[in-house]
């Protein structure tokens, strides 16, 4: 389990201080896939370089299986952070040297000498690519080169895997591979994922758990359905508009959001007879997030009775919000 308590990172510019991260708590629980969100500069690669330590906090404490890191010292920290393996946007790889060589190196780092070519192999199996064992960087894909890197980052048995923007240089078939496999290795290795990104797209693949970032704050948490059938803070809304492909600005309209398992297609036919309302469909979209189908329908009613048909729909499980303007 990873802690964080009460912990702040300032930066001193020339002329004022700036707070990458205020004051924030979190618990990260053992086998979570935590998501990460929020837009550029919202602190959340500062966040994920605390939890190894590549960034120290100005304030605060981050207890990890219960030993503050901060206190550890130079031997005791490096065995920590073999605990922790991370990937990156750019893949870090070193160019100069093969797959194989690439791997080898951070085995070599962290003292395991031996049975280096059996675990490689092992490794490069699990990320699909051992034919790619003597390949040099340059030789292969932007996803090809993601999945070294995710070998490599496994290549101590780590009980967490830090993500940070690790889908970001790819395109969309690959960054699902990409979510695919690692949704993979969490469930084959019980391993902990903290997965940033500022696409929210990713996030609904691959996520259980989100945290969204604003400012240096977490400005709201929540599982993952939740957050999208019940976004709260401006910016999750935003991210969540963003996934739902509505551009256009829709002006008093309502909006209703469902889990597709219920029977909505004849809840709203039933209303429109039953309270002799019409219904104007401006945009439907379902989305699809981890494995549920979360329904948004943006509709204009008219009619005697809207008050009774929205109880009604309410009444379904069918979660309804009214805006001037969207
Ligand atoms: N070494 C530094 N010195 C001064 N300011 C910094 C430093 N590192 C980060 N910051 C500032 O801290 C804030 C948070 O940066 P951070 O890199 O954590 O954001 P981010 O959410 O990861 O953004 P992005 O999505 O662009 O990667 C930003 O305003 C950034 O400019
Ligand atoms: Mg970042």
């Amino acid at each position: 389990m990873i802690e964080l308590k009460q912990v702040s990172k300032t930066y001193q510019l020339k002329n004022n201080t700036l707070n990458a991260l205020d004051h924030i708590n979190l618990t990260i629980n053992d086998g979570d896939i935590l998501g990460v969100v929020g837009y550029s500069g919202a602190g959340k690669s500062t966040l994920i370089r605390l939890i190894n330590k590549l960034i120290t906090p100005t304030t605060g404490q981050i207890i990890i299986d219960g030993i503050d890191i901060l206190t550890l010292n130079k031997k005791a920290l490096n065995r920590m952070r073999q605990q922790i393996g991370m990937i990156f946007q750019d893949f870090n790889l070193f160019d100069q040297l093969t797959v194989y060589q690439n791997i080898k190196l951070a085995l070599d780092i962290s003292g395991q000498t031996e049975y280096h070519k059996q675990k490689i192999i092992d490794l490069l199996e699990l990320v699909g690519l051992q034919d790619k064992i003597n390949a040099y960087p340059k030789q292969l894909s932007g996803g090809q080169k993601q999945r070294v890197a995710i070998a490599r980052a496994l290549s101590n048995n780590p009980k967490y895997l830090l993500c940070d923007e690790a889908t970001y240089a790819l395109d969309l078939k690959t960054t699902d591979d990409i979510l695919n496999l690692l949704k993979d290795i969490q469930k084959k290795t019980g391993i902990t994922i903290i997965f940033i990104t500022h696409q929210i797209e990713s996030i609904k693949k691959l996520c259980r758990d989100v945290v969204v970032m604003d400012e240096g704050l977490i400005v709201e948490q929540n599982n993952v359905i939740d957050l999208f059938m019940n976004p709260k803070h401006a910016v999750t809304k935003s991210l969540v508009k963003q996934s739902i492909h509505l551009d256009d600005t829709l002006t008093n309209v309502y909006e209703l959001i469902y889990q597709t398992n219920a029977d909505d297609a004849s809840t709203l036919s039933e209303v429109i007879k039953k309270y002799n309302v019409d219904m104007n469909i401006l945009h439907a979209q379902v989305l699809d997030i981890i494995d549920q189908h979360i329904g948004y329908l943006y509709i204009k009613i008219t009619g005697k009775d809207i008050a009774h048909a929205l109880t009604y729909i309410k009444s379904k499980g069918i979660q309804v919000n009214r805006y001037d303007s969207i």
